[in-house]
């Protein structure tokens, strides 16, 4: 979906941290569902590109 929203334009993230029983009672989650993620969705205010990636020898060690 992320990659999605990218693709039309758009600009989203991946939202891990938040009050997970806020976001239960604002949107009438059953207390059987758990809420992992939220992803908003929307027109970015800035065009920062595509980001710098250091090259994957820096970042990975191979065993
Ligand atoms: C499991 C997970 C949880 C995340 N939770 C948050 C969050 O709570 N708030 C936030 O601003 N970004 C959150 N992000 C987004 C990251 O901060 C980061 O923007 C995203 O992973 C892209 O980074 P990259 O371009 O270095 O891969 C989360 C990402 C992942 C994978």
């Amino acid at each position: 979906m992320l990659l999605k929203a990218v693709d039309l334009g758009l600009a989203s993230c991946w939202i891990g941290a938040f009050d997970e029983n806020a976001v239960r009672e604002a949107l009438d989650i059953p207390a059987a569902r758990t809420p992992v993620a939220i992803m908003p969705v929307g027109y970015s205010a800035e065009s920062s590109g595509r980001p710098a990636r250091r090259p994957i020898d820096e970042v990975t060690t191979w065993l």
